[in-house]
């Protein structure tokens, strides 16, 4: 949490000259919109599917599919719709680097 703010702070002074790291809280923008259902960093409440911690391929995978319409779905077709395939690999690799 401390060292998510320090980037935070960090990317908001320097702006462009820390790109990277201003993508890196551009992803946990978009993951925090995950963490409604998805649980705070990835790990879900029992009975929710839980992203902390799993395969990164595994996850771009199953989003994909969601945003093709291959695989059924009560809300996670529209939700994928709302990301670009760049953005899915970030936030993929982002859910997959957290602890379970
Ligand atoms: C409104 C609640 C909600 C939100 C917000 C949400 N999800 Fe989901 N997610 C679900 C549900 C429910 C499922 C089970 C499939 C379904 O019914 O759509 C699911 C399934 C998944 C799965 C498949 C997991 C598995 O092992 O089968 C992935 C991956 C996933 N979500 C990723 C995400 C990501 C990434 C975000 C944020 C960008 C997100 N979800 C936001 C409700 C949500």
């Amino acid at each position: 949490m401390k060292s998510g703010m320090k980037l935070l702070a960090a990317a908001a002074l320097c702006g462009a000259a820390l790109g990277a790291q201003a993508q890196v809280s551009q992803v946990k923008v978009w993951a925090a919109a995950c963490a409604n259902c998805h649980g705070t960093n990835g790990k879900a409440q029992p009975g929710m599917i839980s992203l902390a911690g799993r395969d990164k391929a595994e996850l771009v995978q199953k989003m994909q599919a969601y945003k093709k319409g291959e695989l059924p779905a009560t809300i996670m077709h529209q939700i994928s719709k709302g990301y670009t395939d760049e953005q899915i690999e970030l936030i993929a690799a982002h859910f997959a680097g957290l602890p379970k």
